[in-house]
């Protein structure tokens, strides 16, 4: 399949593993990569530039293919060393970065003198207006059912996508909800030019997280995941737990007295504990609604061959079809 991003970033298949903390490492940016998608490692989740430095060159062991970087720009007053993440990612030869959060233009000029192509994600069709403005070369549109932070308009992928294909002129991907075959026929038919998948590459063999993580979402529907941190304009979209209905509990009681100090038991520095050690129960961590409609742990390759097998046979069978009737 050829799109536009397939086109942009050099790859196979228009799938790519959106950045997620403390799950995107070099093993699964690169599991992802192999299989002919675009693999992002979480730049974050390296403590310093200097561990992203190490962690860009052990995913170019681990693969030819291109792979991406992610770096999410924090609504905090106290930021990461952003210019040193951006040294690393230019110096290790990254061809791709995904932005997210904050609006990225500072960095741009940085990473685009060093030809590295960069991929926005926003949650609303005017954020992804100012990042094509700026001069990003995609975006990633993310609708109100993706894990991690859906952003305050609650508007879903049947509407934003459409909306973003409407006034959009650089190619974007959907994400949010995105799990199958069908994911990806739609996202095409509504315009965007491929996928972004987070949570249904948790469940992979290649994930380099505890089992634990996977099995909760195998075990999930689409009625476990919950919105936190909505009063602080920080909405963030989790697979629901004991330290959540606690949060949640908090947020109700102090209604708009609410503050980060009050939840930082269950969301601050929790990630460790979850993805490496698998204490499921230690605080908040961002998951899909789409666990639903995910049932088992394939590898990367198993999953991306398995979508676009059944994606060709969406669009020229069963699409086709109904043309012919
Ligand atoms: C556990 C987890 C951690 C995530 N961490 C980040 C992150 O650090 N930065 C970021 O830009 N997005 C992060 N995301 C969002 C994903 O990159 C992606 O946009 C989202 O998962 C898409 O929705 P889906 O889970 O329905 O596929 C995270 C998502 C999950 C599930």
């Amino acid at each position: 399949m050829k799109t536009r991003i397939t086109e942009l970033f050099g790859i196979e298949h228009p799938i790519i593993q959106g950045g997620m903390h403390y799950v995107g490492f070099a093993e699964l940016a690169a599991a992802v990569s192999n299989a002919g998608g675009l693999g992002i490692i979480t730049g974050l989740t390296q403590k310093t530039p200097g561990d992203l430095a190490n962690e860009i060159a052990r995913c170019h062991d681990m693969t030819d293919k291109p792979f991406g970087v992610n770096i999410t720009f924090l609504p905090i007053v106290q930021s990461p060393d952003y210019p040193g993440y951006v040294k690393a990612i230019v110096d290790g030869g990254v061809k791709v970065v995904e932005t997210a959060g904050n609006n990225p233009q500072e960095y741009l000029p940085a990473l685009k003198d060093a030809g590295v192509k960069v991929i926005h994600k926003c949650t609303a069709v005017r954020h992804a207006l100012k990042a094509q403005r700026i001069g990003c070369d995609a975006v990633s549109v993310d609708g109100f059912e993706c894990g991690g932070h859906p952003g305050e308009d609650d508007i879903p992928n049947m509407i934003l996508l459409p909306r973003a294909a409407d006034e959009l002129e650089i190619p974007f991907v959907s994400s949010g909800g995105m799990a199958d075959a069908r994911s990806l026929v739609a996202s095409l038919a509504m315009g965007a030019e491929g996928m972004n998948m987070g949570t249904r590459f948790i469940a992979t063999r290649e994930a380099p997280v505890h089992e634990n993580v996977k099995q909760a979402i195998v075990d999930a529907s689409e009625l476990d995941t919950r919105l936190i941190m909505r009063p602080l304009r920080n909405t963030e979209r989790v697979l629901t737990n004991p330290a959540v209905e606690r949060l949640l509990a908090k947020e109700k009681e102090l209604g708009e007295n609410l503050g980060f100090g009050d939840i930082m038991d269950e969301v601050a520095g929790v990630y460790p504990r979850i993805m490496s050690e698998g204490d499921m129960d230690a605080g908040a961590w961002s998951c899909g609604m789409v666990a639903g409609l995910i049932h088992d742990i394939p590898t990367c390759k198993e999953l991306i061959d398995r979508i676009m097998s059944e994606a060709e046979t969406l669009i020229s069978s069963r699409l086709g079809n109904v043309l012919q009737n």
